[in-house]
């Protein structure tokens, strides 16, 4: 009797796919090994096809990995810059390369386009950690008290908030509330960090990100000790003490400018891995010692997965629209308030 085999099939890497991939590999080249090309390259032009096809464009987070970020995303940057461009596709189909989030928020935010994420199980442990249930029973523990909600939070946590934010526009939008003190969720480690640069009372969650609460202040010892002269730069979700030993702290996107503009010597991005990648590729001439934690959530999306996305245009992202009613209220709230600090 003949058994059957699973066959895992994989495109060829074919002297066509190598001549129109060549100046996609140019880009990645330095953070990409040359016998990983011909594994990603199929992919990458298949997805660049079907993106015509589809007519759709794919925003990519940070902490996409090098190939993604850099070959076949139309719109790059941090949760902010994300839900801000969301707004303004003009494409018939987004594919969000990043977590399940930061699909809604793109969702809330273009209610009319087809919003795909092309790994639904891709997470966050910050929007895990509340439920809307959890942010009324606060509202009912403080009344009248405005509840600011970090946007790494489901959808219907979002409708329960008075207004979102990011890390790169957290006080700012704090303070645009005008009070004395606001519930800040669900980031426990976030808050502390925004309560040292305001005087409004801050009342917190205890909602930790899994990638970043694992930095310790000795990990920065040790790399200045290694490293002297080294810059070393932090995500916000980091703890209070290693946000105090870093030389600088700000979302994804205030570290890239901060590298792009200062160009130092060395520089330790502590936060996720592909960061680091990513913008050492667009600044050649910077060092970078790389103490980073992979988040899982992030790494869920990968080519094939974007490709297979586009194929089936799945998984679609809905949100019902009650809810989407309100959490947009939120994020729309937050877009105004203006430039990120
Ligand atoms: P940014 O808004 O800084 O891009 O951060 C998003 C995130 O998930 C960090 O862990
Ligand atoms: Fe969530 Fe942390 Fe991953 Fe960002 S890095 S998506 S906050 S688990």
């Amino acid at each position: 009797m003949q058994r059957a085999t699973a066959k895992i099939e994989m495109d060829a890497y074919t002297p066509e796919v190598a001549a129109r991939t060549a100046h996609l590999y140019e880009r990645v080249k330095r953070v990409v090994p040359a016998i990983e090309w011909p594994v990603f390259a199929p992919d990458i032009d298949a997805i660049l096809e079907l993106k015509r096809r589809r007519n759709a464009v794919v925003l990519a987070h940070n902490y996409q990995t090098p190939e993604i970020f850099n070959t076949i995303a139309d719109i790059v940057g941090d949760s902010l810059a994300l839900a801000r461009e969301a707004a303004k596709v003009e494409a018939d189909v987004i594919v969000l390369c990043g977590v399940h989030f930061m699909a809604e928020t793109a969702k809330l935010m273009n209610p009319g386009k087809v919003v795909l994420i092309p790994d639904p199980l891709a997470g966050c442990s910050l929007a895990e950690s509340i439920t809307a249930a959890d942010v009324r029973a606060l509202k009912a523990r403080y009344p009248g008290v405005p509840v600011v909600t970090y946007v790494n939070t489901s959808a219907a946590v979002k409708a329960e908030s008075d207004i979102c934010c990011t890390s790169g526009n957290a006080v700012a939008v704090v303070e645009s509330l005008g009070v004395d003190r606001v519930i800040f969720i669900p980031d426990e480690f976030l808050a502390k960090n925004v309560a040292a640069q305001t005087r409004v009372e801050i009342i917190p969650w205890q909602g930790r990100c899994e990638v970043h609460e694992r930095f310790t202040p000795a990990d920065i010892a040790t790399l200045r000790a290694q490293h002297p002269g080294i810059q070393v730069l932090a995500h916000p979700e980091c703890d209070r003490p290693v946000v105090e030993a870093a030389d600088f702290a700000g979302s994804t996107a205030a570290m890239q400018k901060w590298v792009a503009d200062r160009q130092p010597a060395q520089v330790a991005l502590i936060t996720e891995c592909s960061m680091s990648d990513n913008v050492a590729l667009a600044n050649p001439a910077v060092e970078f010692v790389r103490p980073c934690n992979l988040c899982p959530h992030m790494k869920r999306i990968t080519l094939p997965k974007i490709r297979r996305a586009l194929e089936t245009m799945s998984v679609e992202v809905h949100v019902a629209p009650d809810v989407a009613a309100r959490a947009r209220l939120a994020v729309e709230r937050m877009v105004a308030v203006g430039a990120p600090r």
